[in-house]
Protein backbone atom coordinates (compact mmCIF):
# COMPACT_ATOMS: atom_id res chain seq x y z
CA UNK A 1 0.00 0.00 0.00
CA UNK A 2 1.23 3.46 -0.81
CA UNK A 3 0.89 5.97 1.81
CA UNK A 4 -1.96 6.20 3.49
CA UNK A 5 -2.19 10.52 2.22
CA UNK A 6 -5.89 11.72 3.38
CA UNK A 7 -7.32 15.06 2.23
CA UNK A 8 -6.88 18.45 4.53
CA UNK A 9 -9.23 18.75 7.23
CA UNK A 10 -12.35 20.64 6.38
CA UNK A 11 -12.45 18.84 2.87
CA UNK A 12 -16.04 18.68 2.11
CA UNK A 13 -17.25 14.84 2.38
CA UNK A 14 -20.79 13.82 0.72
CA UNK A 15 -22.53 11.03 2.85
CA UNK A 16 -25.43 9.09 1.39
CA UNK A 17 -27.90 7.11 3.11
CA UNK A 18 -29.36 3.79 2.08
CA UNK A 19 -31.31 2.34 4.92
CA UNK A 20 -34.44 2.72 3.48
CA UNK A 21 -33.64 0.23 1.02
CA UNK A 22 -30.19 -1.61 1.41
CA UNK A 23 -31.34 -1.79 5.09
CA UNK A 24 -34.63 -2.17 4.88
CA UNK A 25 -34.94 -4.79 1.59
CA UNK A 26 -33.06 -7.77 3.84
CA UNK A 27 -35.29 -7.19 6.89
CA UNK A 28 -37.89 -10.00 7.56
CA UNK A 29 -40.29 -7.71 9.03
CA UNK A 30 -42.30 -5.22 6.90
CA UNK A 31 -41.94 -1.75 8.51
CA UNK A 32 -45.04 0.24 7.79
CA UNK A 33 -45.32 3.10 5.12
CA UNK A 34 -45.68 5.81 7.94
CA UNK A 35 -43.22 4.71 9.86
CA UNK A 36 -40.55 4.58 6.51
CA UNK A 37 -42.17 8.09 5.61
CA UNK A 38 -41.46 9.71 9.18
CA UNK A 39 -37.60 7.95 9.07
CA UNK A 40 -37.26 9.58 5.41
CA UNK A 41 -38.57 12.96 6.83
CA UNK A 42 -35.99 12.96 10.03
CA UNK A 43 -33.27 11.85 7.43
CA UNK A 44 -34.07 14.89 5.44
CA UNK A 45 -33.53 17.60 7.85
CA UNK A 46 -30.04 15.69 9.05
CA UNK A 47 -27.60 17.26 6.25
CA UNK A 48 -27.56 14.09 4.24
CA UNK A 49 -26.32 14.47 0.63
CA UNK A 50 -28.37 11.73 -0.83
CA UNK A 51 -31.53 9.68 0.49
CA UNK A 52 -31.39 6.12 -1.60
CA UNK A 53 -35.58 5.60 -0.23
CA UNK A 54 -36.67 2.76 -1.79
CA UNK A 55 -36.33 0.39 -5.21
CA UNK A 56 -39.07 -0.68 -7.57
CA UNK A 57 -38.52 -3.89 -8.06
CA UNK A 58 -40.59 -7.36 -7.79
CA UNK A 59 -42.80 -7.14 -4.58
CA UNK A 60 -42.45 -10.76 -4.76
CA UNK A 61 -38.30 -10.32 -4.89
CA UNK A 62 -38.74 -7.52 -2.39
CA UNK A 63 -41.50 -7.85 0.04
CA UNK A 64 -40.27 -5.15 2.24
CA UNK A 65 -40.64 -2.66 -0.29
CA UNK A 66 -43.71 -3.42 -1.95
CA UNK A 67 -44.41 0.35 -0.67
CA UNK A 68 -42.31 1.82 -3.15
CA UNK A 69 -45.12 4.76 -4.48
CA UNK A 70 -47.01 5.37 -1.16
CA UNK A 71 -43.28 6.27 0.29
CA UNK A 72 -42.06 8.13 -2.16
CA UNK A 73 -45.58 10.42 -2.83
CA UNK A 74 -45.51 10.86 0.91
CA UNK A 75 -42.46 12.09 2.13
CA UNK A 76 -41.49 15.91 2.53
CA UNK A 77 -38.85 16.63 0.61
CA UNK A 78 -36.36 19.01 1.23
CA UNK A 79 -34.83 21.43 -1.10
CA UNK A 80 -30.77 20.48 -1.82
CA UNK A 81 -31.62 16.29 -0.66
CA UNK A 82 -31.41 14.51 -3.62
CA UNK A 83 -33.93 11.30 -3.38
CA UNK A 84 -32.77 8.41 -5.52
CA UNK A 85 -34.64 4.63 -5.91
CA UNK A 86 -33.04 1.22 -7.17
CA UNK A 87 -33.99 0.69 -10.43
CA UNK A 88 -33.03 -2.84 -11.99
CA UNK A 89 -35.38 -2.93 -15.60
CA UNK A 90 -37.71 -1.04 -17.63
CA UNK A 91 -40.71 -1.23 -15.55
CA UNK A 92 -38.73 0.10 -12.45
CA UNK A 93 -37.66 2.96 -14.54
CA UNK A 94 -41.31 3.55 -15.56
CA UNK A 95 -42.27 3.48 -11.80
CA UNK A 96 -39.88 5.94 -10.86
CA UNK A 97 -40.61 8.47 -13.37
CA UNK A 98 -44.27 8.50 -11.89
CA UNK A 99 -42.85 9.42 -8.94
CA UNK A 100 -40.62 11.75 -9.98
CA UNK A 101 -37.86 10.16 -8.44
CA UNK A 102 -34.70 12.75 -8.48
CA UNK A 103 -32.28 9.65 -9.69
CA UNK A 104 -32.17 6.18 -10.35
CA UNK A 105 -29.82 3.83 -9.21
CA UNK A 106 -29.41 1.43 -11.69
CA UNK A 107 -26.91 -1.79 -10.83
CA UNK A 108 -25.08 -4.31 -12.29
CA UNK A 109 -22.62 -6.81 -11.09
CA UNK A 110 -19.12 -7.16 -12.29
CA UNK A 111 -19.74 -10.92 -11.34
CA UNK A 112 -21.52 -12.88 -14.09
CA UNK A 113 -23.37 -15.05 -10.58
CA UNK A 114 -24.38 -12.64 -8.41
CA UNK A 115 -25.58 -10.71 -11.35
CA UNK A 116 -28.01 -13.64 -12.63
CA UNK A 117 -28.87 -14.49 -8.97
CA UNK A 118 -30.04 -10.60 -8.16
CA UNK A 119 -31.55 -10.13 -11.32
CA UNK A 120 -31.89 -13.19 -13.53
CA UNK A 121 -30.42 -11.14 -16.39
CA UNK A 122 -26.49 -12.36 -17.65
CA UNK A 123 -24.22 -9.04 -17.29
CA UNK A 124 -24.88 -8.52 -21.26
CA UNK A 125 -28.65 -8.62 -20.61
CA UNK A 126 -28.56 -6.29 -18.08
CA UNK A 127 -26.15 -3.84 -19.30
CA UNK A 128 -28.18 -3.63 -22.36
CA UNK A 129 -31.38 -3.00 -20.86
CA UNK A 130 -30.28 -0.36 -18.34
CA UNK A 131 -28.38 1.45 -21.65
CA UNK A 132 -31.93 1.80 -22.73
CA UNK A 133 -33.26 2.86 -19.12
CA UNK A 134 -30.26 5.68 -19.74
CA UNK A 135 -31.53 6.50 -23.34
CA UNK A 136 -35.65 6.60 -21.49
CA UNK A 137 -34.94 8.85 -18.85
CA UNK A 138 -32.69 11.35 -20.72
CA UNK A 139 -33.42 14.47 -19.49
CA UNK A 140 -36.15 13.93 -17.45
CA UNK A 141 -34.06 11.59 -14.24
CA UNK A 142 -30.80 11.43 -13.09
CA UNK A 143 -28.48 8.31 -12.90
CA UNK A 144 -26.18 6.85 -11.36
CA UNK A 145 -25.00 3.21 -12.28
CA UNK A 146 -23.74 0.91 -9.49
CA UNK A 147 -21.22 -1.68 -10.05
CA UNK A 148 -22.49 -4.69 -7.23
CA UNK A 149 -19.01 -7.17 -6.23
CA UNK A 150 -16.79 -4.68 -7.62
CA UNK A 151 -14.73 -5.95 -5.19
CA UNK A 152 -15.35 -9.76 -4.68
CA UNK A 153 -18.17 -12.27 -5.50
CA UNK A 154 -19.35 -14.51 -2.54
CA UNK A 155 -19.78 -17.26 -5.24
CA UNK A 156 -16.83 -16.62 -7.73
CA UNK A 157 -13.94 -15.13 -5.72
CA UNK A 158 -12.00 -12.42 -7.12
CA UNK A 159 -13.42 -10.06 -9.43
CA UNK A 160 -11.38 -8.69 -12.28
CA UNK A 161 -10.82 -4.92 -12.12
CA UNK A 162 -10.66 -4.23 -15.99
CA UNK A 163 -14.89 -6.16 -15.49
CA UNK A 164 -15.39 -3.15 -13.10
CA UNK A 165 -13.70 -0.49 -15.60
CA UNK A 166 -15.03 -1.82 -18.42
CA UNK A 167 -18.69 -1.64 -17.26
CA UNK A 168 -18.04 1.99 -15.76
CA UNK A 169 -16.52 3.08 -18.58
CA UNK A 170 -19.40 2.02 -20.68
CA UNK A 171 -21.63 4.26 -18.61
CA UNK A 172 -19.81 7.32 -17.91
CA UNK A 173 -19.50 7.40 -21.82
CA UNK A 174 -23.36 7.60 -21.86
CA UNK A 175 -23.30 10.61 -19.90
CA UNK A 176 -24.53 8.76 -16.25
CA UNK A 177 -24.53 11.55 -13.33
CA UNK A 178 -22.60 8.99 -11.19
CA UNK A 179 -20.83 6.06 -10.58
CA UNK A 180 -20.65 3.64 -7.40
CA UNK A 181 -18.20 0.80 -6.80
CA UNK A 182 -19.68 -1.46 -4.23
CA UNK A 183 -18.50 -3.69 -2.16
CA UNK A 184 -21.92 -6.13 -2.05
CA UNK A 185 -20.49 -8.33 0.44
CA UNK A 186 -17.69 -6.70 2.54
CA UNK A 187 -14.67 -8.50 1.00
CA UNK A 188 -12.84 -5.28 0.01
CA UNK A 189 -9.42 -4.54 2.33
CA UNK A 190 -7.82 -0.89 2.21
CA UNK A 191 -5.06 -1.97 -0.39
CA UNK A 192 -7.59 -2.98 -3.02
CA UNK A 193 -9.79 0.10 -2.55
CA UNK A 194 -6.77 2.11 -3.15
CA UNK A 195 -5.40 -0.36 -5.93
CA UNK A 196 -8.63 -0.48 -7.78
CA UNK A 197 -9.81 3.60 -6.83
CA UNK A 198 -6.37 5.16 -7.66
CA UNK A 199 -6.65 7.94 -10.64
CA UNK A 200 -10.19 7.12 -10.94
CA UNK A 201 -11.52 11.09 -10.19
CA UNK A 202 -9.33 11.96 -12.46
CA UNK A 203 -10.41 9.07 -15.12
CA UNK A 204 -14.07 10.12 -14.58
CA UNK A 205 -13.61 13.87 -13.77
CA UNK A 206 -17.13 15.02 -14.42
CA UNK A 207 -18.82 11.95 -12.70
CA UNK A 208 -19.62 12.00 -8.79
CA UNK A 209 -17.69 8.77 -8.16
CA UNK A 210 -19.56 6.75 -4.59
CA UNK A 211 -18.16 3.91 -2.76
CA UNK A 212 -20.88 1.59 -1.34
CA UNK A 213 -19.03 -0.05 1.57
CA UNK A 214 -20.24 -3.21 3.33
CA UNK A 215 -18.84 -3.73 6.93
CA UNK A 216 -19.49 -7.56 6.93
CA UNK A 217 -15.52 -8.37 8.01
CA UNK A 218 -15.33 -5.28 9.97
CA UNK A 219 -13.30 -3.57 7.35
CA UNK A 220 -15.77 -0.65 6.64
CA UNK A 221 -14.10 2.55 8.15
CA UNK A 222 -10.48 0.97 7.37
CA UNK A 223 -11.82 0.82 3.68
CA UNK A 224 -13.45 4.50 3.77
CA UNK A 225 -9.81 5.52 4.85
CA UNK A 226 -8.03 4.38 1.69
CA UNK A 227 -11.13 5.55 -0.06
CA UNK A 228 -9.93 9.10 0.85
CA UNK A 229 -6.96 8.58 0.48
CA UNK A 230 -7.82 7.95 -3.49
CA UNK A 231 -9.56 11.03 -3.70
CA UNK A 232 -12.91 9.80 -3.09
CA UNK A 233 -15.59 11.91 -1.29
CA UNK A 234 -19.29 10.55 -1.55
CA UNK A 235 -19.50 7.72 0.54
CA UNK A 236 -23.11 5.54 1.32
CA UNK A 237 -23.47 4.25 4.25
CA UNK A 238 -26.91 2.76 6.23
CA UNK A 239 -28.33 4.38 9.24
CA UNK A 240 -27.58 2.15 12.56
CA UNK A 241 -25.53 -0.42 10.15
CA UNK A 242 -28.57 -2.44 8.62
CA UNK A 243 -28.10 -3.76 5.27
CA UNK A 244 -27.42 -6.67 2.93
CA UNK A 245 -28.81 -8.20 -0.54
CA UNK A 246 -31.11 -10.54 -0.62
CA UNK A 247 -29.42 -12.48 -3.32
CA UNK A 248 -25.19 -12.39 -1.77
CA UNK A 249 -25.17 -15.20 0.83
CA UNK A 250 -23.50 -14.03 3.76
CA UNK A 251 -24.44 -9.73 3.02
CA UNK A 252 -24.31 -7.75 6.28
CA UNK A 253 -24.74 -4.71 7.27
CA UNK A 254 -23.47 -1.70 5.19
CA UNK A 255 -20.92 0.65 6.86
CA UNK A 256 -23.02 2.72 9.90
CA UNK A 257 -23.72 6.48 8.77
CA UNK A 258 -23.58 8.18 12.22
CA UNK A 259 -20.51 5.99 12.42
CA UNK A 260 -18.97 7.16 9.29
CA UNK A 261 -20.65 10.73 9.72
CA UNK A 262 -18.65 10.54 13.47
CA UNK A 263 -15.71 9.21 12.20
CA UNK A 264 -15.13 12.24 9.71
CA UNK A 265 -16.28 14.97 11.86
CA UNK A 266 -13.92 13.77 14.66
CA UNK A 267 -11.07 13.88 11.28
CA UNK A 268 -12.02 17.87 10.85
CA UNK A 269 -13.96 17.17 7.47
CA UNK A 270 -16.93 18.86 6.48
CA UNK A 271 -19.99 16.51 6.33
CA UNK A 272 -23.22 19.19 6.58
CA UNK A 273 -24.35 16.10 8.49
CA UNK A 274 -26.18 16.88 12.03
CA UNK A 275 -24.82 13.97 13.58
CA UNK A 276 -26.79 14.53 16.94
CA UNK A 277 -30.04 14.19 14.23
CA UNK A 278 -28.77 11.42 12.88
CA UNK A 279 -28.29 9.75 16.63
CA UNK A 280 -32.10 10.36 17.25
CA UNK A 281 -33.19 9.15 13.41
CA UNK A 282 -30.90 5.87 14.88
CA UNK A 283 -32.30 5.26 17.93
CA UNK A 284 -35.28 4.38 16.23
CA UNK A 285 -34.40 1.74 14.08
CA UNK A 286 -34.34 -1.45 16.93
CA UNK A 287 -37.89 -1.26 17.18
CA UNK A 288 -38.66 -0.80 13.53
CA UNK A 289 -36.68 -4.08 13.03
CA UNK A 290 -37.36 -5.40 15.79
CA UNK A 291 -33.63 -6.13 16.59
CA UNK A 292 -30.17 -4.86 18.33
CA UNK A 293 -28.23 -3.09 15.61
CA UNK A 294 -24.53 -2.68 14.70
CA UNK A 295 -23.76 0.81 15.22
CA UNK A 296 -21.74 1.95 17.86
CA UNK A 297 -21.94 5.58 18.06
CA UNK A 298 -25.17 4.85 18.77
CA UNK A 299 -24.02 2.65 22.30
CA UNK A 300 -21.21 4.72 23.08
CA UNK A 301 -22.00 8.20 22.41
CA UNK A 302 -19.41 10.35 20.37
CA UNK A 303 -15.94 10.72 21.30
CA UNK A 304 -16.73 14.24 22.84
CA UNK A 305 -19.36 12.78 25.09
CA UNK A 306 -18.14 12.80 28.73
CA UNK A 307 -19.03 10.80 31.73
CA UNK A 308 -19.36 12.21 34.74
CA UNK A 309 -16.40 11.80 37.42
CA UNK A 310 -16.79 8.91 39.46
CA UNK A 311 -19.06 9.96 42.96
CA UNK A 312 -15.84 9.36 44.98
CA UNK A 313 -12.82 11.15 42.82
CA UNK A 314 -12.38 14.15 45.72
CA UNK A 315 -11.40 11.05 48.34
CA UNK A 316 -9.85 8.68 45.69
CA UNK A 317 -7.70 12.45 44.89
CA UNK A 318 -6.74 13.29 48.24
CA UNK A 319 -5.77 9.72 49.28
CA UNK A 320 -3.71 9.18 46.57
CA UNK A 321 -1.91 12.47 46.96
CA UNK A 322 -1.29 11.94 50.28
CA UNK A 323 0.39 8.45 49.70
CA UNK A 324 3.35 11.52 48.74
CA UNK A 325 3.33 13.21 51.87
CA UNK A 326 2.03 11.21 54.31
CA UNK A 327 2.98 13.61 57.03
CA UNK A 328 -0.14 16.09 55.91
CA UNK A 329 -2.63 13.20 56.46
CA UNK A 330 -1.90 12.92 60.55
N1 LIG B 1 -41.63 -3.72 -10.55
C1 LIG B 1 -42.66 -4.48 -10.16
N2 LIG B 1 -42.82 -5.77 -10.52
C2 LIG B 1 -41.88 -6.27 -11.32
C3 LIG B 1 -40.78 -5.53 -11.77
C4 LIG B 1 -40.67 -4.20 -11.34
N3 LIG B 1 -39.66 -3.42 -11.68
N4 LIG B 1 -40.03 -6.32 -12.55
C5 LIG B 1 -40.63 -7.51 -12.59
N5 LIG B 1 -41.74 -7.49 -11.85
C6 LIG B 1 -42.68 -8.57 -11.58
C7 LIG B 1 -43.33 -9.08 -12.84
O1 LIG B 1 -44.52 -8.36 -13.08
C8 LIG B 1 -43.63 -10.51 -12.49
O2 LIG B 1 -44.76 -10.57 -11.67
P1 LIG B 1 -45.79 -11.79 -11.78
O3 LIG B 1 -45.03 -13.00 -11.38
O4 LIG B 1 -46.87 -11.43 -10.82
O5 LIG B 1 -46.19 -11.81 -13.21
C9 LIG B 1 -42.43 -10.89 -11.61
O6 LIG B 1 -41.94 -9.67 -11.09
C10 LIG B 1 -41.34 -11.56 -12.39
O7 LIG B 1 -41.05 -10.76 -13.52
P2 LIG B 1 -39.98 -11.15 -14.65
O8 LIG B 1 -39.98 -10.11 -15.68
O9 LIG B 1 -40.19 -12.58 -15.05
O10 LIG B 1 -38.64 -10.97 -13.90
P3 LIG B 1 -37.79 -12.02 -13.14
O11 LIG B 1 -38.58 -13.08 -12.47
O12 LIG B 1 -36.74 -12.41 -14.08
O13 LIG B 1 -37.24 -11.05 -11.98
C11 LIG B 1 -36.29 -8.97 -11.26
C12 LIG B 1 -36.26 -10.08 -12.24
C13 LIG B 1 -34.93 -8.32 -11.29
C14 LIG B 1 -37.33 -8.01 -11.68
C15 LIG B 1 -36.64 -9.45 -9.86
O14 LIG B 1 -35.93 -10.60 -9.55
C16 LIG B 1 -36.36 -8.39 -8.83
O15 LIG B 1 -37.02 -7.37 -8.77
N6 LIG B 1 -35.36 -8.64 -7.98
C17 LIG B 1 -34.94 -7.75 -6.93
C18 LIG B 1 -33.43 -7.71 -6.84
C19 LIG B 1 -32.98 -6.71 -5.83
O16 LIG B 1 -33.65 -5.75 -5.50
N7 LIG B 1 -31.78 -6.95 -5.28
C20 LIG B 1 -31.21 -6.17 -4.23
C21 LIG B 1 -30.69 -4.86 -4.66
S1 LIG B 1 -29.30 -4.91 -5.73
ZN1 LIG C 1 -25.25 -2.65 -0.51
Amino acid sequence: MSGLVLPPAGQRIYVNDVVMRDGLQNEPVFVPTEDKVALADALSLSGLHKIEVTSFTSAKAIPALRDAEAVMHQIRRVPGVTYAALVLNTRGAERALECQVDEINLVVSASETHNLANTRMTRQQSRRSLREIVKMVEGKMAVNLSVATAFGCPMEGRVAADDVLAIADEFVALGVAGISLCDTTGMANPVQIQQLCAGLPQRWPNTELTLHIHNTRGLGLANVLAGLSAGITHFDASLAGLGGCPFAPGASGNICTEDLVHMLQSMGYETGVDLARLLTCASHIPRLVGHDVPGQVLKAGPWDHRHPVPADFEETRARALARDNPSSTA
